[in-house]
């Protein structure tokens, strides 16, 4: 028998603004999967949020885009929607693009990250949370953990690991998708993961097949056609034993990199780790947050978490994310803290050229 681990999220509503989801909300997450586990579609869950995203972590025997799983979750951020309108909380409902399930939570506006697998003697599973950022924004990481050997000593010194893995990326504006082996083809898998808002890592298998990671790669502002938030997104990666150690899989988040998101969708920041309790994003919308749960999964049941972040050897990584938010802040309107047009998820350009249209010289 196999278990699989789905994690499923979405932003129904926050308090101030954009900030944190209400500790109301994820109450009614609870019952709702609380009464899944009893009737015995769920065997464990657990919930948490990171700023104005609530993460649902839940653990079954129903395989991946299991109808009644997401049914559930579906049902969970519904009836979550209904406290928020109630509370005026901001955003109320704002990820759910239908009132109504239709057979797959998939773009219906929260987003996925599930794997099954058999489980191992011991498997470690660890799960990141993100808020004010998007899909790409674990592509650096997840080639750091997967792929380079100065990250993962695993990969040099470990037989179990030293063939390499294999990655599946999406590219979200064509909608298709191609699997590259690592360390082969890595000049040209980075040469597409470079560019974080197009190709995205949506999954990572050893070479035998075997699951590794898998990322929630929805974008909700191209499913939507238009501005109706960013895409947070969420990741599960299996640790240890022919996968990389728990350290490996972690030191990564120790570079508070660069990634989109921050205020009105719209600004490259730097992403940083903090606990579930610190995950709170407040500057200036911000700035990007991640949080990092550690859990071993045992007969489909969740051990933990460990709160990852929640690590003074961290200390040094928001202080660096604190000081690197001051200096791209200081750009103000410019890029390349301001997204390139593009990539805006706000913009009044379109607006201001019809404006200036007739005032518009040709120049010889
Ligand atoms: C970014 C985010 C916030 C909002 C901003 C403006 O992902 O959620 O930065 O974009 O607070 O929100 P509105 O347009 O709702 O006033
Ligand atoms: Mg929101
Ligand atoms: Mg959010």
């Amino acid at each position: 028998t196999k278990t699989t681990i789905s994690v499923i999220k979405a932003d129904v509503g926050s308090v101030s603004g954009h900030g944190v989801a209400h500790p109301a909300l994820l109450d009614i997450c609870e019952d709702t999967l609380e009464n899944a586990r009893e009737t015995g579609l769920l065997n464990d869950y657990y919930i948490t949020r990171c700023g104005d995203d609530i993460d649902m972590i839940m653990t079954h025997r129903n395989g991946e885009e299991n109808e009644e799983v997401h049914e559930t979750a579906f049902t969970a951020f519904m009836k979550a929607t209904e406290k928020a309108r109630e509370l005026k909380l901001y955003g109320a409902g704002q990820d759910l693009l239908s009132d109504t399930f239709s057979g797959n939570i998939k773009g219906m506006g929260p987003g996925v990250a599930e794997m099954e697998f058999k489980e191992r003697p011991s498997d470690p599973v660890i799960v990141y949370c993100c808020d004010k950022t998007e899909p790409g924004a674990f592509n650096l990481p997840l080639y750091k953990i997967f792929a380079d050997p100065f990250n993962t000593a695993g990969l040099v010194i470990d037989p179990s690991l030293h063939d390499g893995f294999k990655f599946e990326v999406f590219d979200v504006m064509e909608h298709r998708k191609v699997i590259m082996e690592c360390p082969e083809e890595s000049y040209d898998l980075l040469a597409l993961l470079g560019s974080t808002g197009r190709y995205v890592i949506k999954r990572i298998f050893k070479k035998n097949g075997e699951i590794a990671a898998a990322v929630s790669t929805e974008r909700l502002n191209l499913m939507a056609g238009q501005y109706v938030g960013k895409d947070d997104p969420v990741a599960v990666v299996r640790a240890q034993s022919g996968f990389p150690a728990a350290g490996e899989v972690i030191e990564p988040f120790a570079f508070p990199h660069l990634v989109s998101g921050w205020m009105r969708g719209s600004h490259n920041g730097p992403l940083m780790p903090t606990s579930q309790e610190e995950a709170n994003p407040i500057r200036f919308d911000g700035p990007p947050r991640i949080i990092g749960l550690g859990f071993q999964v045992a007969d489909s049941e969740l051990i933990g978490p460990v709160d990852l972040f929640d690590d003074p050897a961290f200390d040094p990584t928001r202080k660096e994310a604190a000081n690197i938010a001051t200096y791209m802040r200081r750009h103000g309107p410019f890029e390349p803290h301001r997204l390139p047009s593009e990539e805006m998820e706000y913009t009044s350009l379109p607006g201001v050229l019809t404006k200036l249209e007739e005032r518009f010289k040709k120049m010889d």
